[in-house]
């Protein structure tokens, strides 16, 4: 944890719809979500929200012509700007249909589809290179969780990822700490064991690029996070938001999970 005061950090509750919902299913969603939320709470924190492929252009277009309090995300892209790469999508297309934030490194992607360090960090240079802010996933498996290994794991993702990026460019992004084991089973972290992680990122973020980039960057918890159980996670001094999967297809409950965080 920074030995100088915190500054403020605008939380940032995310939606990573994964491979759900069709286009006109995400325009249902959104709307229902741009009534749930009040304007104190998108004041106070700030919504993203990040559907397949297929839906951003959608999406984009309901948050621009109803002028909802929502910044567009994706869920991953390539690292190359364009090239023979069948079935990719690259950062300057996603800046182009105003993309704010996009996931790197999600735990899927690296369990289920090999994603590998090098390309996490490739990806997390390609969207800084288009202005965008990256989501950093980090998060380690049930087996280096019961080997006591989480630390290490999570400390060499982030020295992997943040190698050769600007202190002024870590400042800004976003880090998300998804144990692997939380994710779609319904068990979460404890708060307190949320918050050791947290603040270890924090750490191993001022190792990588100094303390005024631990001070601001943003760190978010991930991995079963509802309605009913965000409050005391998202009330830890080192946890900034939530990345939020299966919760945040339903607006009630992703609405509550803002309404948490608001209240903190
Ligand atoms: P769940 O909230 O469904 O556990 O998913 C978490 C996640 O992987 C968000 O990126």
């Amino acid at each position: 944890m920074a030995d100088s005061p915190t500054p403020p950090r605008r939380p940032l509750i995310s939606g990573n719809w994964k491979m759900n919902l069709n286009h006109l299913e995400a325009i249902q969603v959104v709307q229902k979500l741009s009534y749930r939320l009040s304007s104190a709470e998108t004041d106070a924190v700030e919504v993203s929200m990040h559907p397949p492929f297929t839906s951003l252009r959608t999406v984009q277009t309901i948050i621009g012509s109803d002028d909802l309090p929502l910044a567009l995300g994706a869920q991953d892209c390539h690292w190359e700007d364009a090239g023979a790469f069948t079935g990719e999508v690259s950062a300057p297309m996603l800046a182009k249909l105003d993309v704010a934030y996009v996931i790197v490194g999600h735990s899927e992607r690296r369990q289920l589809l090999g994603e590998t360090d090098e390309m996490v960090r490739a990806k997390l240079g390609a969207v800084l290179r288009h202005s965008m802010t990256p989501i950093l996933c980090v998060g380690e498996t049930l087996e280096e969780r019961d080997a006591g290994t989480t630390l290490d794991k999570v400390a060499s993702q982030l020295r992997s990822a943040l190698d050769g990026v600007s202190p002024e460019a870590v400042r800004a992004m976003v880090v998300a700490y998804e144990p692997i084991w939380a994710i779609g089973t319904g068990r979460n972290a404890t708060p307190e064991d949320a918050q050791e992680v947290a603040a270890a990122i924090r750490a191993g973020v001022g190792k990588a690029a100094g303390q005024e980039a631990a001070n601001f960057v943003r760190i978010q918890y991930g991995g079963s996070v509802k309605g009913s159980n965000a409050a005391p996670l998202l009330a830890q001094p080192d946890i900034d938001g939530a990345l939020v999967g299966g919760a945040s297809l339903d607006p009630d409950d992703f609405a509550a999970i803002v309404a948490a965080q608001a209240a903190c």
